[in-house]
């Protein structure tokens, strides 16, 4: 159901790259909601991608732009203010990749030239974007600029790798950036904690199935989904959230704030006694 959340604004959605994007989802429900948008991704994702489908069926515009090159980015939001007759009121980055993952480098044996194309492509970008729409004046005062992190950036996570550091320096952005955003301009900033998705960038991470269904039986709610990530977000871009900035807020049906749930307790102790015990129940020791 539609509610007209973001009837006459116009934005920007980085990273739809298919179907299970999370920024796909986004754009659909944006438009659904009265939203005018430009979609964007790297020259080579848009090739390769099924961006273009979706920019017909929502009457989109697609400007490929590397998010990690200040150029593109300003012909971006030049062109997607031309495009659209006007400034711009959100922006998605929806923007994750780690080379290190990519080439199965563990967290001990780093490349360093690679973690640095990590941190510029998943993190430094969502500068980038801030500082080329801000030169620029291209967002609106009470324009709503929005990233998407994980729980990485706060605990540790088996297999997540140099894609923590990541998150950790994109929330540290959204809040040092969305001071000076706010002050001088009055655009909020802010980056949504997501559950493990299914989508292209998820499944990439180690053991990725698994961690969905540990954090599925942690949460109490269950894992939230991209579509429903889509809806918090529509609710991020809307009015209805004037004076939420520099926050990282946690979209993950509670499991940020759970220690041990009954769920995780029973399968925890499921695989313990198959582990440990015989068809019997006695302890096999050795
Ligand atoms: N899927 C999950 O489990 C999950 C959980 C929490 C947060 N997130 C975050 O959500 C965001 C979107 O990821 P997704 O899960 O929808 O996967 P996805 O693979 O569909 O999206 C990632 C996008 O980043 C784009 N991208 C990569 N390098 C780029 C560059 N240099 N410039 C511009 N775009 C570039 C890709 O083309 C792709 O469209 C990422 O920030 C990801 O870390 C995902």
């Amino acid at each position: 159901m539609a509610y007209n959340l973001l009837k006459g604004k116009r934005g920007i959605i980085f990273g739809a790259l298919n179907d299970m994007s999370i920024a796909w989802k986004v754009a659909e429900k944006a438009v659904e909601e009265g939203a005018q948008i430009v979609l964007t991704n790297t020259p080579v994702a848009v090739r390769m991608g099924t961006i273009n489908e979706l920019a017909e069926k929502l009457n989109a515009t697609v400007i490929p732009a590397d998010a990690t090159n200040v150029e593109d980015l300003e012909m971006l939001f030049t062109q997607a203010q031309e495009a659209m007759g006007g400034k711009i009121d959100f922006v998605l980055h929806s923007i994750g990749m780690s080379p290190n993952v990519r080439k199965k480098r563990t967290y001990d044996d780093l490349d360093y030239g690679l973690l640095d194309k990590t941190l510029d492509i998943s993190a430094i970008s969502f500068h980038k974007v801030m500082q080329v729409a801000k030169k620029l004046d291209a967002i609106n005062e009470g324009g709503s600029v929005l990233a998407l992190s994980y729980v990485a950036a706060q605990r540790s996570f088996y297999g997540y790798n140099d894609m923590a550091d990541a998150k950790a320096l994109l929330e540290s952005i959204a809040r040092s950036f969305g001071y000076i955003y706010g002050r001088e301009k009055g655009v909020r900033v802010n980056t949504i904690s997501q559950s493990p998705t299914m989508t292209t960038a998820g499944s990439g991470v180690k053991g990725f199935d698994g961690l969905c269904d540990f954090s599925d039986r942690m949460s109490p709610l269950g894992n939230a989904n991209a579509d429903e990530c889509a809806d918090y977000c529509i609710v991020m871009f809307s009015d209805l959230t004037k004076k939420v900035t520099m926050q990282n807020l946690f979209h993950d049906g509670g499991f940020s704030s759970m220690g041990m749930s009954l769920r995780g307790m029973t399968q925890y102790n499921k695989s313990f006694i198959d582990e440990n015990k015989d068809s019997e129940g006695n302890i096999i020791y050795g």
